[in-house]
């Protein structure tokens, strides 16, 4: 199905934005499990493997409507040293995400494509999710203290 530019140009946006979180979740999520933080490890793991599914699902839309997939295109990789930074900075990506996909479904709606907004709001619900993970990490940390915030994610992995 032939789809409109606009949409494409806004999913191959949206794109860049899932591939460069991919990207630095991963790196984040190797940090934390070389430092002997298992929890955290497998939280922001998880986190990069909802964005390798949006990116997944942006692709699939993007080839329903006969567009090109841009995968080589990637924003700034904002990688931290200290969890401090991780979380932060992951953080703050989650909180745009959330923003472009408001204005993308906006956007959406304006040409009248249904199927587009749907996709846009299962993800943003999920982006939603994301940005919730990182607040609750930083009131942990300002409650209890970074070094009790540590000490709990330190077990490690089940496998
Ligand atoms: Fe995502
Ligand atoms: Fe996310």
């Amino acid at each position: 199905m032939k789809g409109n530019a606009k949409i494409l140009t806004v999913l191959n946006s949206l794109l860049a934005d899932e591939l460069t979180v991919i990207n630095q979740y991963m790196v984040h999520s190797e940090m934390c499990k070389n430092w002997g933080y298992g929890k955290l490890h497998l939280a922001i793991r998880k986190q990069a493997m909802d964005e390798m599914h949006h990116a997944e699902w942006l692709i699939e839309r993007i080839i329903f409507f006969d567009g090109k997939p841009t995968v080589s295109k990637l924003n700034t990789i904002k990688i931290g040293k200290t969890v401090s930074e991780i979380i932060q900075n992951d953080g703050d990506d989650e909180l745009e995400v959330v923003h472009d996909y408001n204005d993308a479904i906006k956007i959406a709606h304006e040409v009248f494509d249904q199927g587009t907004v749907d996709l846009f709001t299962k993800i943003l619900k999920m982006e939603e999710g994301h940005v919730d993970w990182a607040e609750i990490q930083r009131a942990q940390i300002e409650q209890m203290g970074m070094e009790n915030y540590l000490v709990n994610q330190t077990e490690s992995p089940a496998s």
